[in-house]
């Protein structure tokens, strides 16, 4: 499902509700709510309000897990960290025990680190591949998905949950989920605004290319996009 909202601020409330929905009706069928989270910029908004009282207090945290999609391997107070920018946005202002917020971390490198996050996630689904109730996406200009770049072997990772991956030029390691956690999601939703991402949104969205968005099929969920007008205005030619 393709959702158009008129800029970031409203695809990002959108966004946020769904977020509420999603986890009071999870709480109330299953008891909990365990949600990926997406790094970058974009869902920055969405975290922000999140955790405005309306919406806030509207979830029973204590209910609640949060985990990463990927992080850059840097200390948590570096600015490209994406702990650093959820916590900023969301977690400072959330009553949610900490042992229910699960970021991914580099200590002792970034296979330790991945090695470690792949341990943390199949303690949540007894060894196989955890079903997040929601896993929320961003996509570069690149097209890459979490830290998973066009080209990359990682793509075609079916055993691992959890891997170090490279960006090309860039000196830092990442750790990342693979394919088949997104898969396996309840409800995968890309989050993508502004017009610089209008090219790879056509992209995308015409299943052009080999690019990481075309392997994202839920196995037993659903896929939404929430676009803003910005994003989408070339795939509307
Ligand atoms: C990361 C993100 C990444 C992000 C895209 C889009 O750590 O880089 O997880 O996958 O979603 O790069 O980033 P923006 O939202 O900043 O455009």
């Amino acid at each position: 499902m393709i959702l158009i909202h008129p800029d970031r601020e409203a695809l990002s409330s959108a966004a946020a509700e769904l977020f509420v929905r999603e986890a009071r009706q999870a709480i109330a069928e299953r008891g909990s709510f365990i949600s990926l989270l997406s790094g970058g910029e974009t869902p920055r908004r969405t975290y922000e309000l999140l955790a405005c009282s309306r919406l806030r207090d509207q979830v029973p945290w204590e209910r609640v897990h949060l985990f990463w999609g990927d992080e850059r391997c840097v200390p948590r107070d570096d600015p490209r960290s994406n702990y650093r920018m959820v916590r900023e946005a969301l977690l400072d202002y959330l009553p949610i025990p900490p042992s229910h917020i699960h970021p991914i971390t580099c200590e002792g490198g970034a296979d330790a680190g991945a090695a470690w996050y792949e341990a943390e996630l199949r303690a949540f689904s007894h060894g196989g591949i955890p079903r997040f109730d929601l896993v929320f996406l961003g996509i570069g200009e690149d097209g890459h998905i979490a830290s998973l770049f066009p080209g990359s072997r990682l793509l075609g990772e079916t055993e691992r949950l959890v891997a170090v991956s490279t960006r090309e030029n860039e000196a830092i390691q990442r750790v990342t989920v693979t394919v088949p956690v997104i898969n396996q999601a309840a409800l995968i939703v890309f989050l993508v605004s502004g017009e610089e991402k209008a090219p790879i949104v056509r992209e995308a969205l015409a299943g052009m290319r080999e690019m990481p968005a075309r392997l994202i099929h839920p196995v037993d969920g659903k896929l939404f996009w929430l676009l803003d007008e910005a994003a989408v205005r070339l795939a509307q030619e």
